[in-house]
């Protein structure tokens, strides 16, 4: 049976400065994600990638004294895979829009919206933010106070910095034609936009009116030339976005690439911060129609990372021109790889702003892996191999089907999980699998088996509760594999389970069930060694 496909994409990362905790977020809730639908059978394809072009890139190429954005830009490069990498990202293809592909992509689009009547030549006279790479027009920007060391500048109206006044011969994209077009796809797509209170905020922005959307540049340089037209080059949103569709084949007429992008697009899901929204549910989908393809079906929108400002106390976005980035590596210093993916993947709330501390980190840590899930794989595969000559124990005949209070827990245990992983709820789906670890731990201290193997009458009892907590393992660690994926891995090698992480049928082997019997059973070393206070 062929697999379903699911195609789901990060962000391409604009190349002005290293990555931080919060590019990390975005491309790690796809990363579980993909890693989730694997296991549930999907034949995924994982995209993340860089976006190179515009004046933001162009200035922070100066910035560093590169002669060229494209030499800047290969310098950057190797922080991001090397990042992506360390902190287990799957991804499947990593693309840069200066690469041929994107460039023979971007070009086929301009002549399909020429051919579109959706595309006319004006000029543009108005106001442009670079760090945003956003057009406003008059009536949006705010005038900063006269008193202020801004005076009397024009800044933008999303991040507050100085805008630069731009008049210049254009492309347009004709945007508001598709008001219409846009409201009744919304209607037809209740759930296109995730969280539900986005699709509203996306809404009332379309209801307000769209305006033509300038769609190439002639003051500026470092992009994609129109095709059609020397001295005009390619509005980096509007080379960005195709990026989605470049790395499924797009624009290419060879067999099998038209086979690739047949069976990809549209895709599954764009996961995209809240401050790229409107590119991609109003501006992507309105380009896409416009040149007859078919729209992705969900775009999820998170909210930001924000860190406390020590001096007014409020939330603020975490962003490397605020000063206020943490670096990736801080928090896998304090608590491994497998730790930082799993409180900012489960204790991060992925629909509003979340506020991240260091106190906070290490509490989840301590409590949820030292000493709940780290804990119970411990004193289970330690009592195993002790009282079981090294070995799990051989498996009676029926065991499966014996009534315990775990096996009850871990009944229906995969469907309430992938009912809450299906829509990113990961906290969700942490609540299910910590209810079965949190169970199992109780349960060690119910039935006693330190007492129990004392009295040889009760040799049938003492192997049937380390079955029981050795089964509750190995179904937890397939549920948290996309979370700590090596915590996984590593729990199947103790257990002699190798390789059981790489399964495409999750529902089969969270089946109470599989555990293999009479195999060798290694203790380790812990795998959450608890944090001390002072290692901050
Ligand atoms: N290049 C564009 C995206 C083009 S997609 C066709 C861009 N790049 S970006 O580097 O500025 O931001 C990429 C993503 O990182 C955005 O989704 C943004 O929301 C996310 N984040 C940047 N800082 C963040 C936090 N502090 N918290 C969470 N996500 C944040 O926009």
């Amino acid at each position: 049976m062929t697999k379903p496909s699911f195609y789901i994409t990060t962000p391409i990362y604009y190349v002005n400065a290293a990555p931080h905790l919060g590019t990390a977020y975005c491309t790690m809730l796809c990363d579980v994600q993909a890693r989730y639908r694997r296991t549930a059978g999907y034949d995924v394809k994982f995209l993340t990638g860089m976006d190179e072009h515009g004046e933001k890139v162009a200035e922070a190429a100066a910035d560093h004294g590169f002669d060229t954005p494209q030499a800047w830009c290969d310098s950057q490069a190797p922080l991001f895979r090397d990042l992506w990498e360390k902190i287990e990202i799957s991804n499947d293809d990593f693309i840069r829009t200066t690469e041929p592909r994107q460039h023979h992509a971007v070009q086929y689009l301009w002549d399909r919206m020429n051919e579109s009547g959706y595309l006319y030549k004006g000029s543009y006279d108005g106001w442009y933010c670079v760090p945003e790479e956003t057009y406003f027009t008059e009536n949006q920007v705010k005038k900063s106070d006269e008193e202020h060391e801004t005076q009397g500048q024009h800044l933008c109206p999303d991040c507050g910095r100085p805008l630069e006044r731009v008049q210049e011969e254009s492309y347009f994209f004709k945007l508001s034609a598709f008001q219409d077009k846009l409201l009744a796809f919304y209607d037809e797509h209740p759930d296109f936009v995730q969280p539900d209170f986005r699709m509203n905020e996306v809404r009332t922005f379309v209801e307000g009116g769209l305006t033509d959307l300038s769609v190439s540049r002639t003051s500026f340089d470092w992009g994609i030339p129109v095709p059609f037209d020397d001295g005009h080059v390619t509005y980096v949103w509007f080379d960005a976005l195709l990026n989605y569709m470049t790395a499924v084949g797009y624009s290419l007429d060879d067999e099998a690439s038209r086979a690739e992008f047949a069976k990809r697009w549209p895709a599954q899901y764009h996961v995209v911060g809240k401050d790229i929204i409107r590119f991609h549910c109003v501006i992507w989908p309105a380009m896409l129609m416009a040149i007859g393809e078919a729209l992705p079906e969900h775009v999820f929108a998170h909210g930001f990372l924000t860190v406390r400002n020590s001096e007014t106390g409020e939330a603020e976005k975490m962003s490397k021109s605020r000063g206020n980035a943490i670096a990736p590596q801080d928090v896998i210093d304090l608590m491994g790889v497998e730790g930082y993916r799993y409180y900012f993947m489960t204790d991060v709330s992925h629909g509003k702003d979340s506020a991240i501390s260091f106190d906070r980190m290490e509490q989840v840590y301590n409590a949820d892996l030292a000493n709940s899930w780290g804990n119970l794989v411990s004193r289970s595969l330690n009592m195993s191999a002790k009282y079981f000559d090294g070995k799990t124990p051989a498996l009676a005949d029926g065991w499966a089907e014996k009534d315990n209070p775990l096996r009850e827990i871990a009944q229906g245990i995969e469907a309430r999980y992938a009912a809450c992983m299906d829509v990113m709820d990961y906290a969700g789906a942490k609540d299910v699998v910590m209810e079965l670890v949190h169970a199992a731990n109780h349960y060690i201290e119910d039935t006693a088996p330190w007492a129990v193997a004392k009295d040889e009458a009760r040799a049938e009892e003492l192997r049937d509760i380390i079955v029981n907590l050795l089964e509750s393992i190995r179904i937890s660690a397939h549920l948290f594999a996309p979370f700590m994926p090596e915590t996984s891995a590593e729990v199947f090698r103790r257990m002699s389970l190798e390789g059981e992480e790489t399964t495409d049928d999750l529902a089969a082997v969270c089946e109470w069930g599989g555990l293999a019997g009479d195999v060798p059973v290694t203790k380790g070393d812990a795998l959450f060694p608890r944090l001390a206070a002072d290692k901050k």
